[in-house]
C-alpha cells in the first residue's frame, strides 16, 4: 500500500521522520501496534551521494518494514538530482520521497537548510521541482508554520503543492518554537482548506485525545506520531481503538511493557551488534519507563549495562519495581 492508499483510508496513523531515532528496529515495533506508514531516519542529500557507509546504513530495511517514506535534506539542486539517481539506481524501498523544509536546528538553518527554506519560498519551490522532475516516485514535503509566525502558512503550503509536492506534511509550530510551545491548530486548518492535496499534521500527538483533537480542529487527512512513540509504541493502537470505535484501550501491563523492551533490545542487538545496540537501546528504557515511580535507581544502572544478560536483569528488576508501584 503507498502512503497515497494508506492516506485514503480513515484516520490515518504515521510514524514520524526522526534523526537519531526513526531505524528499522524503531518502525518494526510500531508496525507491530498498527503503525499503517513509516519514515527513515532524514538523510542528507550530499552525505547520500558520497556513498558514506554510516549514511547507507539508514537505508536498511526489510519487506515486515513497508510502506515506508525518505526524507531528504538539502539546498542544492545538483546534489539532490544525484542522491535521486543513486537512490533509484540501488532499487531503495520508499514509495515517496520526502523533502525536509521543517528542521530547526542551528547546524542546518545556518547553511539554508530545513526550516530556513520557509524563508526563501522560490528556493523551496525550485528544489522541489527539481526533487519532482527526477523522482520516480510521489514527492511530499515536511514544513513549519513559519520561520517567526505564521503569516505566510498557507502561501508557503500553496507554492508547495504548486511546486509538484503531492502531499504536505505540517508541523503545527514555527521555527522559532523549536519543540516546545502550543501547536495552531488554525493555521495547518487554513492550510488544509487552502491545499487540494493531503494534509498530513504533525505537534503534540502524545494520546488518543490529543490526536482526536487534532482530526476535529485542523479536519487533516492524516496525523504523524512523533515524541508520542518513544518508548510507547501502544500509541498507535490505543489511538486507533479510540478514533475508530471510540474505545479507550488501557495502559500497557508491567509485563507488556517488559516483553516489548526485550523484543526492542533484540532487535537492536541485531542491527547495530551488541555493543551498539545496548548503548542505543538505553535512551529506550528511560521512555519506556518513563513516569514510573521508584525507578530512578534501574535508569542510573542501565547507563552502566555492558552485557545482554545485565540488561535482561536490569528488565526483570523493572518488573518487580514496577509492579509494586
Ligand atoms: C529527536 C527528534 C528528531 C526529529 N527528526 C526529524 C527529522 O529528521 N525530520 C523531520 O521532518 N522532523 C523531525 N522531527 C520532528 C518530528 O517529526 C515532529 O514533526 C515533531 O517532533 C512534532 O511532533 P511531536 O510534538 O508530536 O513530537 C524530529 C523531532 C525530534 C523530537
Amino acid at each position: 500500500m503507498s502512503l497515497l492508499e494508506v492516506l485514503s483510508k480513515p484516520f490515518p496513523l504515521i510514524s514520524a521522520p526522526l534523526a537519531g531515532l526513526s531505524d528499522l528496529p524503531f518502525r518494526l515495533i510500531n508496525r507491530q501496534f498498527g503503525c499503517r506508514y513509516a519514515f527513515l531516519e532524514m538523510i542528507h542529500a550530499r552525505s547520500l551521494t558520497y556513498e558514506n557507509i554510516k549514511t547507507l546504513d539508514l537505508l536498511r530495511t526489510e519487506e515486515a518494514d513497508m510502506p515506508l517514506g525518505l526524507q531528504l535534506l538539502g539546498d542544492e539542486g545538483p546534489f539532490l538530482k544525484v542522491a535521486i539517481e543513486l537512490l533509484e539506481k540501488n532499487k531503495y524501498k520508499h514509495d515517496v520521497l520526502d523533502f525536509n523544509a521543517a528542521c530547526p536546528i542551528r547546524k542546518i538553518t545556518c547553511k539554508g537548510e530545513g526550516a530556513a527554506l520557509l524563508k526563501n519560498r522560490r528556493k523551496l519551490s525550485g528544489l522541489i521541482k527539481i526533487l519532482v522532475k527526477n523522482s520516480k516516485v510521489p514527492v511530499t514535503v515536511k514544513m513549519r508554520l513559519g520561520w517567526e509566525d505564521t503569516v505566510k502558512a498557507v502561501d508557503i503550503a500553496s507554492s508547495i503543492q504548486d511546486a509538484g509536492a503531492q502531499v504536505v506534511f505540517v508541523h503545527g509550530r514555527t521555527k522559532l518554537q523549536g519543540y516546545s510551545g502550543d501547536i495552531d491548530y488554525a493555521a495547518i486548518r487554513k492550510i488544509k482548506k487552502k491545499l487540494t492535496i493531503p494534509v498530513v499534521a504533525s505537534g503534540n500527538i502524545l494520546d488518543p485525545f490529543l490526536a482526536k483533537k487534532m482530526f476535529e480542529q485542523t479536519g487533516c487527512d492524516g496525523i504523524l506520531i512523533a515524541r508520542g512513540g518513544l518508548g510507547n509504541p501502544w500509541i498507535f493502537k490505543q489511538i486507533s481503538e479510540f478514533l475508530l470505535n471510540g474505545k479507550v484501550v488501557a495502559s500497557p501491563t508491567v509485563n507488556e511493557i517488559a516483553r516489548i523492551m526485550k523484543i526492542h533490545l533484540q532487535l537492536y542487538m541485531g542491527h547495530y551488534g551488541q555493543r551498539r545496540g545496548l548503548w542505543n537501546f538505553r535512551k529506550f528504557f528511560v521512555w519506556y519507563t518513563r513516569g514510573m515511580n521508584n525507578i530512578k535507581q534501574l535508569r542510573c544502572r542501565v547507563m552502566h549495562v555492558s552485557s545482554e544478560s545485565d540488561m535482561l536483569l536490569v528488565i526483570e528488576d523493572f518488573k518487580q519495581i514496577a509492579s509494586s508501584n
